[in-house]
């Protein structure tokens, strides 16, 4: 059985590593004037400058051999085609056919799903114009004015990020919310401002099971009926995008206002499908299709570009050097951007929801480090943050700056600070401190990497080419590590878990350690009526994962 750790390429990169740990990445560019030019590329609107990495030519040529000698072609032809790769949910994973525009046939089970992806997408058109027109009335005759989305982790974190990234697109008539945490302090915060006449709620979730979007949505529905009065119509003012047409309806969704998506879509991948309604609503159809071809461009890219100028692969094996061969446990998002500023968090659930596995596909633990801790912050804020850390700090951190280039009309002096600030900290993160000698204690080391992407502008194309990239680097990183990245059952243990203790905070609860038994006690005494409504345990998303799990490895 194929063992990566014990490849030839691997055991080359693990050789290199010992022999570059006094490497400086600026003395790679002494001795390469060519090496910003060999190290930088463009897709489309997107440019990536990759020299300020700890790479020299041997190792890069010995992570390209790793992608070579991996099952990359394979996968990623299989993935865009339906094969069934989500091995353990059974399911293929396609959320790039949301993409391909009318293009097929796309054979799912033996049935051409472009069809129903493309009346979906025209369901999408049809609703986003009559809400941005005006012509979709609420249950007083008055138009919409506020959009509320209730759901959470992918039914939230996409078209939650992008409806900010994208704000100077935004309908100037429209305004929009975003609720996901089940703390009530959440929709209380957004409802107390709202009037249920001019109010649109759309229910996003991929099961309909979700204890916290369901309680949001019960909770906004309640609001909605004892604000709106005798005409209140649930009807006209609640929509759903959900693979759950039955649970939807019975939510009390009229069916035609029911946007449905696939269980081929993955919840973190899942934006551009019906779960992208409120960026349709916010940009208009057109802005939605752009952001699609955007993504669908960088796809053409991923499929076609040599893995030597392939921009997903280069990040992907650009991680794997510093988590599998330096050391690093976590990746920094850096947009110096404000408009990007809940890219960070996207970014998390698209990586670690993916790639946070310890087994491979076949169920087996793996004897290296897989997904890495991704967080992060907007430059300039992270520099009176974190960057203190990063830069004296104990901890090997690679850095992706992200920035668009092209001002805001009469902001160019403060976006050429912006700039200048980001590209001054990444020289500075690699160069460190000039002052004092070596054993100057106030010294900054150096030598710490990153990447810089630049967008010429931050638009719906590039937005949506910048999100499949991502997308992209973290399929290549799963594909090397021969893991799953596309089920998520330590987040159904999670939903799981919530349900039985909530459902069981007045029963005995002897069944659970002493620490939750404790702590039980402390919460059940503000609940004199024995705790919170009973929750019905939500089943898991699907049946139990395929194989033998055994316990994974340190
Ligand atoms: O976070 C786990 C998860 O299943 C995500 O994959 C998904 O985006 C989120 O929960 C919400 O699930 P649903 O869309 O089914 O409510």
């Amino acid at each position: 059985m194929f063992q990566l750790t014990r490849s030839v390429t691997w055991q080359a990169l693990k050789d290199l590593q010992a022999k570059t740990t006094d490497d400086r990445i600026s003395d790679y560019f002494t001795a390469d004037p060519q090496r910003f030019d060999k190290m930088s590329l463009r897709v489309g609107g997107l440019f990536l400058d990759y020299s300020k990495h700890l790479i020299s030519d041997a190792v890069l040529d010995k992570l390209l051999e790793l992608a070579d000698h991996s099952a990359l072609v394979q996968r990623r032809a299989q993935m865009f085609s339906g094969d069934i790769i989500n091995v353990t949910e059974n399911r293929p994973v396609l959320h790039t056919a949301l993409r391909n525009l009318g293009e097929g046939p796309l054979m799912v089970d033996g049935q051409d799903v472009m069809p129903e992806i493309n009346s979906t997408r025209e369901q999408i058109r049809r609703f986003s114009d009559e809400v941005r027109s005006g012509e979709w009335k609420g249950y007083s005759g008055q138009r919409i004015k506020d959009v509320v989305n209730i759901g959470i982790g992918g039914s939230d974190l996409g078209p939650n990020m992008a409806c900010r990234a994208l704000l100077k697109y935004r309908h100037s008539e429209l305004n929009f919310h975003f609720v996901s945490n089940v703390d009530g302090t959440h929709i209380q915060k957004v409802l107390s401002r709202l009037d249920p006449a001019t109010t649109l709620f759309i229910v996003s979730t991929k099961t309909f099971s979700t204890q916290e979007t369901l309680l949001n949505a019960k909770t906004a529905r309640r609001w909605f009926l004892e604000t709106a009065g005798p005409d209140a119509d649930v009807g006209a003012h609640f929509v759903a995008a959900s693979t759950n047409r039955k649970a939807a309806m019975e939510f009390g969704i009229r069916e035609e206002n029911v946007f449905e998506f696939w269980a081929w879509v993955g919840g973190r991948y899942s934006m551009w499908s019906s779960i992208g309604l409120p960026i349709a609503l916010a940009i208009g159809f057109e802005g939605f299709i752009e952001m699609l071809e955007g993504a669908y461009e960088m796809d053409q890219h991923f499929l076609t570009a040599p893995n030597a100028a392939n921009m997903p692969v280069l990040m992907a094996l650009i991680g794997i050097w510093y988590i599998n061969f330096q050391g690093a446990e976590t990746q920094a998002i850096v947009p110096y951007d404000q408009a990007l500023h809940q890219l960070p968090a996207f970014l998390q659930q698209l990586d670690m929801e993916s790639n946070g596995k310890s087994v491979d596909i076949f169920g087996r633990p793996v004897d290296y480090k897989t997904g890495p801790i991704v967080w992060g912050q907007t430059g300039s804020n992270g520099q009176h943050a974190f960057f203190q850390l990063l830069h004296q700090g104990t901890r090997y951190v690679p850095i992706d700056f992200i920035a668009s280039l092209k001002p805001e009309p009469g902001f160019e002096d403060h976006h050429f600070a912006l700039l200048t600030n980001m590209l001054a900290q990444a020289n500075a993160f690699m160069e460190g401190s000039q002052q004092g000698s070596d054993l100057d204690p106030y010294s900054c080391p150096g030598n710490r990497p990153s990447s810089t992407l630049l967008l010429d502008e931050l638009t719906p194309k590039n937005l949506g080419a910048l999100l499949a990239l991502y997308e992209h680097k973290v399929f290549v990183q799963g594909v090397i590590w021969n893991i799953n990245s596309f089920d998520q059952w330590g987040v159904q243990l999670g939903k799981r878990i919530a349900g039985e203790i909530s459902s069981r905070i007045d029963a005995h609860s002897q069944d659970f350690d002493t620490s939750t038994q404790g702590l039980l006690q402390l919460v059940r005494a503000h609940f004199p009526d024995h705790g919170p409504a009973r929750q019905e345990v939500p089943a898991p998303e699907s049946g139990k994962p395929r194989g033998k799990r055994r316990k994974a490895s340190s």
